[in-house]
């Protein structure tokens, strides 16, 4: 939350949110992402006409600050407008990271986890079992308000509005454990992640990362959801297995685990989730 141009994207999001169900002209994630631009336009002059969220991705791509901008909050207002149906949606992929991350976590117990990206919750009451603090991070504050609706039964949990790509907020090596699901593929860099993960985790920390396969990515699959009849796909990027390995390997971690994952109607196709186990040298 340290970032001037986070708190900005946030209040922003917020107003074209109130907005858009105030008019309610909210239809679809397209009506966000202009709605979010035309507002911008009037304090950041040089924005072009007609940008989606995907050529937002692609502007982020050249590396330009307004191709930053956008992309954020195109991602920040379509989970914002996903949240009311992120967990009635049929989801294959979302399904089987729960299946996943079970699997890889269930039976480990940590003083202390942070969960990044954590949605609406969906991962989040199994890691408050494992954990004795959880602190669970999410730009979008509608997914946040969801997770916390849902678990608020839960006390040793606390949910932050945080861009996981600034500073997290926490302590230096007060972690025992990261998770990571379904949230890299938004975030074309990676390197602030992994960084932060470092700075956070203790000596022997463990970094837990499961995310939409790279096969499926060249295949185009992107993380989407149906408005009206109307599919809307959240700007993505794509993360090569050697992107993870690379990065995580500068930043200090050991790869202890890695697994390719099918749901059970993928017989016969690319594997849907790949997951990452890492430990945080000492
Ligand atoms: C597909 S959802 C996954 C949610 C949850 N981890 C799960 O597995 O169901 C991706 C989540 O990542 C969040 N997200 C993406 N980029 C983010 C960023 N830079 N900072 C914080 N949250 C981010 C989105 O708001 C969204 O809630």
């Amino acid at each position: 939350m340290g970032s001037r141009y986070h708190t900005f994207d946030i209040h922003l999001t917020y107003i074209v949110w109130r907005a858009l169900e105030t008019d309610r002209i909210y239809q679809h994630s397209e009506h966000v992402h202009l709605a979010l631009l035309r507002r911008r336009r009037a304090v950041i002059p040089d924005i072009p006409n007609g940008c989606s969220g995907m050529a937002c991705a692609r502007r982020f791509k050249e590396g330009t600050l307004v191709g930053v901008l956008e992309t954020r909050m195109a991602i920040q207002a379509a989970y914002n407008e996903w949240s009311s149906t992120y967990d009635s949606d049929s989801n294959a992929t979302r399904d089987l990271d729960r299946v996943v991350t079970e699997w890889g976590l269930g039976t480990s117990r940590f003083a202390s986890v942070i969960e990044i990206g954590c949605g609406t919750g969906k991962n989040t009451r199994l890691l408050s079992q494992i954990g004795t603090r959880v602190l669970a991070l999410d730009f979008s504050d509608s997914m946040l308000a969801h997770a916390q609706r849902k678990l608020r039964d839960i006390p040793n949990v606390v949910f932050s509005l945080a861009d996981i790509t600034t500073g997290w907020p926490c302590a230096t090596r007060s972690v025992h454990l990261v998770t990571c699901n379904l949230v890299l593929e938004h975030n074309q860099d990676m390197s602030p992640v992994f960084t932060e993960a470092a700075r956070v985790l203790v000596g022997g920390g463990w970094l837990f990362i499961c995310e939409l396969h790279p096969c499926r990515q060249y295949q185009g699959t992107v993380a989407n959801y149906q408005r009206g009849t109307r599919r809307i796909q959240v700007a993505a990027f794509v993360h090569h297995i050697s992107d993870f390995l690379e990065v995580a390997q500068n930043s200090g971690f050991t790869l202890t685990s890695l697994r390719e994952w099918w749901h059970e109607n993928d017989d016969g196709k690319a594997p849907r989730l790949v997951s990452f186990l890492f430990e945080r040298g000492a």
